[in-house]
């Protein structure tokens, strides 16, 4: 790939892979071992549970395992909040860098809370890992949007949803009964969240920080240089100083916004609308109800528990397989194309679950569910996966970006906790027509982005912006 080099593959390694570890292994890792961390509830740490229920039965045990599963998200909307600040205090490379002092305190916590016979740790862990995940989310993109070149920002951006699928995938496995899913093994399963972090901070110091944060935030030319000079592998960056400065021209005009001007601007209304609805999409698409989910939906048409759980690793590998060639698509048919198609395909998927689950006590239909599940997956994966993430970073410039990220990704948190909390509930409620519900939010979201949603593909941030200035 052209403007692609070793340095600027580490720096992507070294900021958005161990963060998007923490998020997507965060995600998944209390899945598999649901089971037996619920025993050992109910044995050591519930006083007066009802023992002559199944543990996963027992009223309390399921409610403190229900928060301890919730609560991450209610931390990635801490996380969201606070980022917008900590991006301009800190720094994109700073805040990634500190973040991880989260990680090392939440590991301690999940790790050791077996050993202290505390459900409080477990939960304190859990919230604690959420604010990290919900900083990275938003300080990850930024700085991957920042460092990379025009032409590149798409695929750069996929890099962390595509870490994401990879580490929800890692957990699933690791979390499997032949692995780390045993009473003894599942306070290793949560701690090894601290061995990226570890890594993060070995290598990201070696990294320069963002040059648009140098140049445009700190006013530091000769920093931002050797920092292009580095990421680029050339002494040749004329051009892309060049593009920084017309940019800190018009920054001096608008300086930094708040979060009250980013709602009160008329000029930032269009895209912060856009920023807020593509997230609310990614998550009311109904991806994590399927996620987290799978193995319940998998039995229901009939799989063994065992062969559920290998269903749902068969569609965690689709899920990477599919957003590798979305990071190679994302430059070519442009964000617009497959934020469409990813929604279509799922729209489709829904409700042919919706038709296929009245007929799934013929055998025949009921693979036919497994297979659209599995389908609804990829659909996510061509595009409503990955790129709101990136998205919303090339919609604003440097001067309104954190705050509006920071707006975006806590929506975005806040949206998971929703369907976290009520699915299952829905989903009893509801059997298989929940779906109608998501097919109806994916048909709405379909319209906005046709109609409202700009593409952004080889456009410089000063293009974008200037778009929205038109339009109005
Ligand atoms: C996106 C979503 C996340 C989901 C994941 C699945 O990153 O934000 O909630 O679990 O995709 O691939």
């Amino acid at each position: 790939m052209a403007g692609m080099n070793s340095r600027l593959a580490f720096a992507i390694i070294a900021s958005a892979c161990w963060s998007a570890f923490q998020h997507g292994y965060n995600t998944g890792v209390l899945n598999a071992p649901q089971e037996v961390m619920s025993e050992w509830l109910q044995k050591e740490v519930l006083t007066g549970t009802n023992m002559s229920l199944a543990a996963k039965d027992d009223p309390k045990v399921t409610t403190v395992m229900s928060i301890a599963v919730a609560i991450y998200c209610v931390g990635g909307m801490i996380g969201g909040i606070i980022s917008g600040v900590v991006a301009d205090r800190f720094g994109r490379k700073g805040g990634l860098l500190w973040n991880n002092a989260l990680v090392f305190v939440a590991a301690l916590l999940e790790g050791l809370a077996k050993l202290a016979n505390s459900a409080e740790m477990l939960i304190l862990g859990r919230l604690v890992i959420g604010v990290n995940s919900g900083l990275n989310a938003s300080l990850a993109p930024m700085y991957l949007a920042e460092i990379s070149p025009v032409s590149l920002r798409g695929s750069i951006g996929t890099v962390y949803q595509l870490v994401i699928t990879m580490t929800i995938l890692l957990s699933q496995v690791l979390g499997l009964e032949s692995v780390l899913g045993t009473p003894e093994g599942w306070p290793y399963l949560l701690a090894i969240t601290a061995i990226p972090a570890f890594l993060q901070i070995v290598t990201l110091p070696v990294c320069p920080e963002s040059p648009k944060f140098l140049l445009l935030n700190k006013g530091q030319e000769l920093h931002a240089q050797r920092a292009l000079n580095w990421l680029r592998g050339d002494v040749a960056v004329h051009g892309e100083m060049e593009e920084m400065h017309q940019e800190a021209e018009k920054n001096k005009i608008s300086k930094k916004v708040t979060l009250r001007e980013l709602f009160s601007n008329r000029q930032l209304r269009q895209p912060l609308l856009i920023a807020m609805v593509i997230m609310l999409a990614q998550q009311f698409s109904g991806i994590n109800a399927v996620i987290f989910f799978s193995t319940d939906i998998f039995t229901r048409v009939k799989l063994t528990t065992s062969q559920s759980q290998y269903a749902t690793l068969g569609m965690g590998a689709m899920n990477v397989v599919m957003t590798i060639i979305s990071l190679l698509l994302v430059e070519v048919a442009g964000r617009k194309t497959l934020l469409l198609s990813g929604f279509a395909g799922m729209f489709v998927c829904s409700v042919g679950l919706v038709v296929a689950y009245m007929y799934a006590h013929i055998s025949w239909v009921s693979y036919m569910c497994i297979a659209l599940v599995i389908l609804f997956v990829v659909m996510f994966a061509v595009g409503p996966g990955s790129i709101p993430w990136f998205l919303v970073t090339e919609l604003f410039n440097q001067s309104a970006r954190p705050a509006a990220t920071s707006v975006a990704v806590t929506v975005n948190w806040t949206a998971n906790f929703i369907i976290g909390l009520s699915f299952l509930q829905l989903s009893i409620a509801l059997g298989a027509n929940v779906f109608i519900i998501f097919a109806v939010l994916q048909l709405i979201f379909i319209f906005f982005i046709f109609f409202k949603v700009p593409e952004t593909k080889n456009k410089t941030v000063e293009e974008i912006t200037a778009m929205f200035r038109q339009q109005m």
